[in-house]
């Protein structure tokens, strides 16, 4: 029988030991860790310069040094590498990339590198070193370079070690919660051994395995560590290379930005309250591609999404910070409310957004309307989001995801408020020809607030380029085409795209009916016939949808194949959008005088060729109809991406139905299984859609399945994840490069 207090001495003479332990294993590990980890970089170094060595040797000898400059940018696409030199065999600098400090110099570094075999010759030798600086190490390498057997030079490289260090420290955590676990573990193993030599064991057993570990509270801390363990191992597991999940991205912001909340800057916000006739309040999930691509990466990120408070019930809503929790039932982030008076909205939103940038960037055929009062407006509201972000912030240093053309100045005044942050602006609408941005009066303001960011994304390849021409005609900075970046007054911006896309899997399928129950209910409200084709399309009323080409196009279809008449209808959803503007007002009544003239021309009795539905629909109802429908027309004749699309493959988990797609639309560079189609052209585009009512559910399948793989590979959680990791990148450079300033002026202080 084991006495008590022989008990206790023997559990922390374990706790001890274990502790001298972990230290001795932790200092172990960490050191060959370290090794191997510079080993790696040396020998990275050593690849890098073997790869480059045969193109660097021709602009060499042919003294390009414009190439020579390339090449070495070239090198520093590699994400560790930060900078590279090329020296000559005198010492001298041929070429170095931008920003190379001076201390690693090819004069300061050559005394390390010249081999001291006592020839006259020079001749060079590898080196490798590190040099620790406060925001983290860089490994430094020199490397000689060989024409066959003769030399000709040396690289300076310089990598980033910051990651090593990261790796260390997680990997010091692992180790210390390891053995923190074991000495649970060992400590309750002796007490149960003890506990149980004097009771019977087999009876405590059964109860444990029965589950009733209440009744023991000695068991509660080991029963949690080995539930603890389960759950990041399920996660693991969910963490597969290459997918992008909810928890992935949650990982990453900790992982690269040490877990910081995240404050999202958008006009929509993402739950509206609104209060309906008859008094009851309701959330209302607003039409807007944004609301549906950022809110997931928000619910996974946590932290606050600063809005324009428009619903009728919102100031009924807030707390008195202006903050409403949501989603409701899950409370996993805040929206704080920003109230703008009736003059704010209309000149900020109304104006200068939809009236001016609006048609500015969209290439419809619609003329912007730029007026003083409406600049002046949008001025004062960017500002007042710029306040609104520096109020909500518990760094000097958040990171903030500045969406859309609504905010082109708020990078900016965030910049002069609080110079370490990281500003990742989103430009959810294409960006036009830099003649097109000239004609906005205020063009070089806009320029210059977007360059306040860090980041600034685009859906596409064509419209970052156009962003560069925009600067390079109507700014003085630089353009650093291979960095993607613009230099103005000594601040780097990256100019790169990232496509946008949805959450994966879409939360709306969770509790959708089959897409045979969709289609018997859509088929029961629609009132139409059993042998009927039903084509879908879901937009905000905008002219830049197409939406008057697609039901001119399905008139088409009637016209020049007649045995669709009587079977196939157009069900148009079309959520009223921007109405106090007299363009969409306009187009209210064309689209509804069009589907008029067509169900004159076409219609039978109950058969009705043009279905529109002229309200807001929540996401279930347009669930319902993407599964119920044979197909989806999107005929946007300008569109930085478009999620209807992606939407209408994400809602179809049967592989069935066709999307017909605008080839105006970023989405259309994505989804090339889609019939791609010219809206403007009602020949192709009827062809179209006579060709995917007639497409056999073989081909359906295989285009179906090919997009929903890339819709589901390419989602959301990467689109945010891509974004956050450059930032967090660009963030550690810029450490980095600060630490080497400071010291270079501390050096020359001191001399
Ligand atoms: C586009 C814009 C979004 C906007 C959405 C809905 O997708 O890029 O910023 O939220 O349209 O428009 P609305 O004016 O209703 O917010």
């Amino acid at each position: 029988m084991v006495t008590m207090s022989r008990l206790v001495q023997f559990v922390l003479a374990l706790i001890v030991g274990l502790a001298v332990l972990a230290w001795a294993v932790t200092g172990f590990v960490q050191e060959t860790a370290r090794q191997w980890f510079e080993r790696d970089l040396n020998l990275r170094a050593r690849l890098v310069a073997t790869g480059a060595r045969a193109s660097l040797a021709a602009h060499w000898y042919a003294d390009q040094r414009q190439q020579l400059q390339s090449q070495l940018t070239e090198i520093t696409h590699d994400e560790r590498v930060m900078a590279v030199a090329a020296c000559g065999l005198d010492l001298s600098t041929l070429a170095s990339t931008p920003d190379f400090p001076s201390e690693f110099g090819c004069r300061e570094v050559g005394p390390q590198v010249q081999s001291a075999d006592g020839s006259s010759n020079p001749h060079f030798q590898e080196w490798n070193a590190v040099s620790r600086l406060p925001g983290g190490s860089i490994h430094v390498s020199a490397i000689p370079l060989w024409d066959a057997d003769r030399q000709f030079g040396f690289l300076v490289l310089l990598q980033d070690l910051s990651y090593a260090e990261r790796r260390e420290a997680r990997t010091r955590t692992f180790l210390l919660v390891s053995f923190g676990i074991l000495g649970v573990l060992a400590s309750g193993v002796t007490i149960f051994v003890a506990r149980f030599s004097r009771r019977n064991w087999s009876a405590e057993l059964r109860r444990m395995l029965h589950g009733d570990e209440r009744r023991r509270p000695e068991f509660q801390p080991i029963l949690r560590d080995v539930r603890d363990l389960i759950e990041r191992v399920m996660d693991e597991r969910e963490d597969a290379p290459g997918v992008w999940t909810a928890e992935r991205l949650k990982q990453t912001l900790s992982l690269h930005l040490h877990g910081e909340r995240v404050v999202i800057v958008a006009n929509r916000e993402p739950y509206v309250h609104e209060r309906f006739p008859g008094g009851d309040v309701q959330i209302v999930h607003p039409a807007s591609g944004l609301v549906t691509a950022l809110e997931p990466v928000m619910r996974a990120c946590s932290g606050v999404w600063i809005a324009h408070g428009s619903g009728s019930a919102d100031r009924e809503t807030v707390d008195r910070n202006d903050h409403v929790r949501v989603p409701p039932g899950e409370e996993s982030y805040h929206i704080r409310r920003v109230w703008l008076s009736p003059e704010e909205e209309l000149g900020y939103y109304y104006g200068f957004s939809n009236e001016g940038l609006w048609p500015l960037c969209h290439v419809a055929d619609t003329r912007p309307a730029f007026r003083g009062e409406d600049w002046a407006h949008y001025q004062r509201v960017n500002e007042r989001f710029a306040n609104a972000v520096c109020s909500e912030v518990d760094s000097d240093d958040p990171i903030v995801l500045v969406q859309d053309y609504h905010f082109a100045l708020v990078p900016r005044l965030i910049r002069e408020r609080l110079p370490a942050a990281t500003v990742i602006m989103f430009w959810h609408i294409p960006w036009p020809n830099a003649e097109r941005f000239g004609i906005c009066p205020w063009r070089q303001e806009l320029l210059e607030g977007l360059l306040g960011s860090s980041i600034v994304g685009f859906h596409t390849q064509f419209h970052c380029n156009n962003f560069f021409e925009s600067v390079d005609r109507y700014l003085e900075a630089r353009i650093d085409r291979e960095q993607h970046g613009v230099v103005k007054r000594g601040h780097r911006t990256l100019v790169r795209p990232y496509p946008i896309s949805l959450e994966w899997p879409v939360r709306w399928l969770a509790k959708a009916p089959s897409p045979v129950e969709c289609r018997e209910h859509v088929w029961r409200d629609l009132r139409l016939k059993p042998d009927a084709l039903l084509g879908v399309g879901v937009d905000r009323l905008d002219y830049t949808k197409g939406v008057e080409e697609r039901l001119l196009a399905v008139e088409r279809l009637l016209e020049r194949f007649p045995e669709f008449r009587g079977r196939f209808s157009f069900l148009q959803v079309a959520a009223p959008s921007r109405t106090k503007i007299e363009r969409y007002r306009q187009l209210n009544d064309l689209v509804v005088q069009l589907a008029d003239r067509i169900n004159d021309r076409f219609g039978e009795g109950d058969y009705r060729p043009i279905i529109l539905l002229r309200s807001h629909h929540e996401p279930p109802d347009v669930f319902r109809y993407y599964r119920a429908a044979h197909l989806c027309y999107v005929s946007s004749l300008h569109d930085g991406m478009n999620l209807v699309a992606k939407e209408f493959v994400a809602a179809r988990d049967d592989q069935q139905g066709v999307l017909l797609l605008s080839q105006f639309t970023g989405a259309a560079r994505e989804l090339t299984e889609a019939l791609i189609v010219n809206p403007y052209d009602l020949e192709e585009a009827s062809t179209a859609l006579a060709t995917a009512l007639q497409m056999p559910p073989g081909e359906q399948q295989v285009r179906m399945r090919s997009m929903r793989s890339l819709v589901a590979h390419f989602n959301v959680y990467r689109w945010a994840g891509e974004m956050l990791v450059d930032a967090a990148q660009l963030r550690s450079r810029e450490r980095l490069t600060g630490s080497l300033a400071d010291r270079a002026t501390r050096n020359a202080a001191a001399k």
